[in-house]
């Protein structure tokens, strides 16, 4: 990272990037992240919604529907667009409540930014996929990069097809796309989209707020998850390796904390002694326990060299510390 920064501040690297889907959990962060690194003028911001407060005043915003092929086409010529970051999706709860918006949002999202950057001038492309492409009949334990992989969830399968059209577009058309299987994210800054792991952000907002929890998944429900700045950093490490590291053109599992409600709550009243949690799970629990409990990412830790730094312990007294400030 020191060295990119290097290059960047020599004006070596002359980058200008767009953000799709700048207004949610991960990109409010990534585009903040993206702007120290490259400046706030060269790093577009892009969403359906407004503009986050978080973004005002740290670089150019544009409204952009990523399903209007044309209008993302035109600001990829007009902006001189090298680098795209497309996080517009549905996520894993809400696209149960409508599969053929959510297959059609991931998909058709994935393919226009695709053909644009084969088109265009478009150096590299970042596109999320999740760990929700597993399903009950991968390993739960330790899920590897290369596995059964049969998702019972519309969202897992609009996953598990996007990170073929992804190496199909890397290896027709040497469009360097570039993937993270994401855990369920932590993050304290913006508010989870609507997934099956958005309990464990909820958690601290009630814990701090009321001291008390009803979470809808059971008690013992392990899951792989992950604090936002390691999936930011995992995001910018794999975006800035060298091509030839790269070898996985599907999706890279990555791995971050694996852990249960039982075992969150019990970590947060440490620090918030009279906080007490309920259960009663509901159609997230199914979608929960299709999914592995824990992954291995030793693939991304040999190519590019990923190692996340936050556990259980220090991402619940961070999560807190700035919630409370
Ligand atoms: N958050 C997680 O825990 C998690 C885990 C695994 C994978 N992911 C993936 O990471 C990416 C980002 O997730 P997130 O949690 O930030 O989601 P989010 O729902 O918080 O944010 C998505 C953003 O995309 C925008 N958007 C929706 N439709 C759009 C359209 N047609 N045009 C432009 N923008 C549109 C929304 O307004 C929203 O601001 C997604 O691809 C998601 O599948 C997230």
């Amino acid at each position: 990272m020191n060295l990119l920064c290097s290059l960047i501040e020599k004006n070596m690297i002359k980058e200008k990037i767009l953000v799709i889907g700048a207004c949610g959990q991960i990109g409010v962060e990534l585009t903040l992240e993206l702007r120290k690194l490259y400046g706030g003028a060269n790093v577009i911001a892009s969403d359906l919604r407004a503009e986050n407060e978080l973004l005002k005043g740290t670089g150019p915003y544009v409204s952009l529907d990523v399903m209007n092929k044309e209008m993302l086409h035109v600001q990829v010529i007009r902006q001189n667009i090298t680098q795209i970051y497309l996080l517009a999706a549905i996520l894993s709860a809400t696209g149960e409540k409508n599969p053929h918006l959510a297959w059609s949002l991931n998909t058709t999202s994935l393919l226009n930014v695709l053909e644009i950057a084969k088109d265009e001038n478009v150096h590299k492309v970042y596109w999320p996929s999740s760990i929700a492409v597993f399903g009950p009949t991968s390993p739960k334990i330790n899920c590897p990069q290369q596995t059964v992989i049969e998702p019972i969830t519309v969202y897992g399968i609009s996953k598990y097809a996007g990170e073929f059209w992804c190496n199909y577009f890397n290896h027709r058309y040497k469009v360097d796309v570039r993937s993270l299987r994401y855990p369920g994210l932590i993050s304290y800054k913006s508010e989870p989209g609507g997934g099956t792991t958005d309990y464990a952000v909820e958690i601290f907002h009630e814990a701090i707020e009321t001291k008390t929890y009803n979470c809808f998944l059971k008690e013992d429900t392990y899951l792989p998850m992950m604090y936002m700045p390691d999936a930011i950093r995992a995001t910018i490490e794999l975006m800035e390796s060298e091509e030839s590291k790269i070898k996985v053109r599907t999706s890279y599992n990555i791995s971050g904390v694996s852990f249960s409600p039982k075992e969150i709550a019990a970590g947060i009243k440490k620090h918030i002694p009279g906080f007490t949690i309920s259960y009663e799970p509901d159609y997230r629990q199914e979608i929960a326990t299709s999914w592995p409990q824990s992954i291995d990412d030793s693939v991304a830790k040999k190519d590019w060299g990923w190692k996340p730094a936050f556990d259980l312990s220090a991402l619940t007294t961070d999560m807190i510390k700035n919630l409370e400030d």
